[in-house]
């Protein structure tokens, strides 16, 4: 208990639509430690986007908990929600989600504008977070000016930057050919090492899998855990 970093348990969450509900998650419960490179996989549908979520504070369980460091999120008010969003958890998407009009720096310095740093320091700081991503010599291209897999490397350079302890990565490399999506395991592989980030990556690939410290399985809103994957 003592280096978990997020616990969850009897976490469900119901959608009602006029008179029809749907339970897309069903008393689901674990814990991810510091540090700790987790996977979850799981078919189209069965739960996963709307776990992570729940575990980003971006969403409301309808029962269970989320605890970030000891503390209850979804207890927390909206204020101190965005705040822990801000500094404790980077989020990476399946599509970048980055600003068209932006530089790949822009959008790097975007989140520590947001914390309240300076634009100088926030220029230095988001050049060093794309130079560990490999991307020293694209600190002026927009989004558009760029590949699918330096797309998603500023994506993550974003979600690292204010040095948060999780990174929640929803199909992060499902947009992206298999080479580049090696890769890109490969580069959260580095930044877990340097940074100590704990990731939990959502994917359906197998292989991609096989790259984590362990793997948990989703099946129509229910998690299994599985030992050493
Ligand atoms: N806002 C919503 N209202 C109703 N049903 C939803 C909503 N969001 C997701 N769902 C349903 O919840 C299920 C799980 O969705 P999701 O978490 O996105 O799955 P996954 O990420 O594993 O593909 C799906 O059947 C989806 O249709
Ligand atoms: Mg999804």
């Amino acid at each position: 208990m003592s280096n978990s970093l997020l616990v969850c348990h009897g976490l469900r969450k119901v959608y009602r639509e006029a008179q029809i509900e749907t339970e897309v998650l069903n008393d689901v419960g674990f814990s991810i430690d510091a540090g700790e490179l987790v996977g979850i996989i799981g078919a189209s549908g069965s739960g996963k986007s709307t776990l992570l979520h729940l575990l980003g504070a971006l969403d409301e369980p309808t029962d269970g908990d989320v605890f970030f460091k000891g503390q209850k999120l979804n207890a927390m008010n909206a204020n101190k929600q965005a705040k822990i969003r801000n500094q404790e958890v980077g989020f990476v998407y399946q599509f970048h989600h980055l600003l068209a009009d932006f530089s790949a720096m822009e959008n790097v310095a975007m989140p520590l504008l947001i914390g309240g740093i300076s634009a100088d320091k926030a220029k230095s700081q988001a050049q060093s977070m794309l130079d560990q991503v490999g991307l020293s010599h694209r600190y002026e291209h927009r989004p558009s000016e760029l590949s699918g897999g330096e797309r998603q490397r500023v994506a993550i350079a974003r979600a690292l930057v204010n040095k948060p302890s999780l990174v929640l990565a929803d199909e992060p490399t499902g947009n992206l050919d298999h080479k580049t999506a090696l890769e890109i395991y490969d580069l959260m592989r580095k930044l877990n090492k340097e940074s100590g980030t704990a990731f939990l990556v959502v994917t359906h690939d197998n292989e991609l899998a096989s790259k984590l410290d362990r793997c948990m399985h989703m099946q129509d809103g229910v998690l299994e855990l599985v030992e050493g994957a």
